[in-house]
């Protein structure tokens, strides 16, 4: 797909034209006098302006062909934002499903966002409703996307090749983690996504190392071991590095949860739903992904990515509730469900990427039953220390269109996680089970570590359909990170 920023439609041939008009009736403001004004009546009559993100269509004639005028309702112009506005143009994009458009057009909103975000934006909601899960169907019908093969974004002015070039990457970034999450895991094990990370690493210039079992175990890596016994599937401590600022250190250490498959092990979960544990690694995925993004953008930074790599599975070698296991940071971990899995190697993954020299982590990981009941579907629970840090990501998460909540963390839920045998339990019953998650994680951040930790486990998986996206995977939190990585290298 090629995107081009266009001024004008005056001798354009399109196959479709997408148009947003907000609830007040008023099309999008990079409208074109005469699309203005039909897309504006098509609303009026249509009354289809009223429901967010449904979208009406009018075919029309003219010399070269048909043109399909495509208008989606925006919702009120002044609650239109980044989020709304690559939902609109997906929702556009979406209704050409079943289509055979190739050449498209995009009108987006320039007074309610700035150029470069509505261009961003635009591009962006145009890649990820190019993305279906159907892998695996063997019926071609089934699974057909419309061959797009150019997309003229209307913005007014003049091109925009780098809001083009960030959408792009974005989008993509965010397809390919959508990809890795949606695989299945007898085909997506820890091995195959080491693979991935190698392709996507040698494409985008990063430097990539995988830490094996062996290895792994003379580092001290005890406990993110503990939860790869049970499987047979060798695992894969991934890390990604970049060094877009030169010098030593990292600006930025992300480490992302990577269970390819998560049955609960010996505290096996019940089989209703059990599937969707292939979404396990989505942490992982994502901050692959970003990574990718931040290396293709040549951001001035320094990165270092983890994303320790296992099944949790039961078995005769597997842990035990009971067992005690000693982490790569001297800490002695009573396991005491087993299911509780994504902590245990995120505290690794968190400790090698501080010994490593990064004093700014995020972690983001699939973490918590808990955060679901407590936030819903729609917000990335959000923890981490000290506040100034946990309020930049939340305002990373704003500024890229992410919704993100900030959760409490106080010495009390420190002091829960404390074992009877060991120095931390991995489990404490169930209140406020997502709290306790990050308390648990926090005991292996240091001092003068600034931590955010993103619980995306209501977040990575859609279980219905959306008007902008098909129900599966959303690799939610890259459009933050890259957000977050792009105001540290402006600090640089
Ligand atoms: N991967 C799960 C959390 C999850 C649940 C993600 C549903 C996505 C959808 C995690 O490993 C888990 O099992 N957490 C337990 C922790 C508990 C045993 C302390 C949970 O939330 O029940
Ligand atoms: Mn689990
Ligand atoms: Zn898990």
């Amino acid at each position: 797909m090629q995107f081009r920023t266009v001024s004008t439609l005056a001798g354009e041939q399109l196959d479709a034209l997408i148009v947003p008009v907000f609830k007040e009736g008023n099309a999008a403001s990079a409208a074109p006098d005469d699309v203005r004004q039909q897309a504006e009546w098509v609303a009026r009559e249509s009354g289809a302006r009223k429901l967010f993100g449904s979208t009406t269509h009018l075919q029309e004639g003219s010399d070269g062909g048909p043109t399909r005028l495509v208008v989606v309702a925006a919702g009120k112009r002044d609650e239109f934002d980044i989020q709304r506005s690559w939902q609109v143009v997906s929702s556009g994009v979406r209704s050409l499903w079943q289509s055979t458009a190739r050449r498209i057009a995009v009108v987006v909103e320039t007074d309610a966002l700035d150029r470069t975000e509505a261009v961003q934006s635009a591009v962006e909601g145009v890649i990820y409703s190019m993305w279906r899960p159907e892998t695996y169907r063997t019926s071609e019908d089934e699974r057909q996307l419309p061959p797009i093969e150019e997309v003229l974004i209307v913005a007014g002015d003049a091109a925009d090749e780098d809001a083009i070039s960030r959408g792009t990457f974005v989008g993509d970034a965010v397809n390919w983690a959508r990809n890795l999450s949606n695989e299945p895991a007898n085909l997506m094990t820890p091995t195959r996504v080491a693979e991935e990370a190698a392709a996507l690493a040698s494409g985008a210039g990063l430097d990539i190392e995988v830490v094996e079992e062996d290895a792994a175990r003379e580092m001290g890596m005890g406990s993110y071991l503990s939860v790869a016994r049970g499987s047979d599937e060798p695992a894969k401590f991934i890390v990604l590095r970049y060094h877009g600022r030169g010098g030593d250190g990292y600006d930025l250490g992300i480490v992302g949860k990577g269970i390819t498959f998560d049955s609960g092990g010996i505290s096996i979960k019940p089989s209703e739903d059990m599937h969707l544990m292939k979404h396990d690694m989505t942490g992982a995925a994502v901050v692959l992904a970003s990574a990718g993004v931040i290396a293709q953008l040549g951001l001035p930074i320094n990165l270092i990515c983890v994303a320790p790599c296992t099944e949790n599975l039961p078995g005769g070698h597997a842990t035990k509730p009971g067992d005690v296991v000693t982490s790569m940071s001297g800490k002695t971990v009573e396991v005491i469900n087993t299911d509780a899995e994504g902590r245990l190697v995120l505290i690794d993954g968190i400790t090698f990427a501080q010994r490593e020299g990064a004093r700014r982590i995020v972690d983001v990981a699939t973490l918590t039953g808990a955060i679901r009941i407590a936030l819903g579907r729609y917000y990335t629970g959000l923890f981490g220390r000290p506040d100034a840090f946990v309020d930049a990501v939340r305002a990373a998460g704003d500024e890229s269109g992410e919704r993100l909540w900030p959760m409490p963390l106080a010495d009390e839920h420190r002091d829960e996680v404390k074992s009877d045998v060991a120095d931390l339990r991995n489990s404490a019953g169930r209140l406020g089970g997502a709290i306790l998650g990050a308390a648990f994680i926090d005991a292996v951040i240091d001092e003068d570590t600034n931590w955010a930790h993103l619980d995306i486990a209501a977040t990575a998986w859609a279980e219905e359909d959306r008007t902008y996206s098909p129900k599966g995977p959303q690799a939610p939190t890259i459009r933050t990170i890259v957000e977050l990585a792009a105001k540290i290298a402006a600090r640089n």
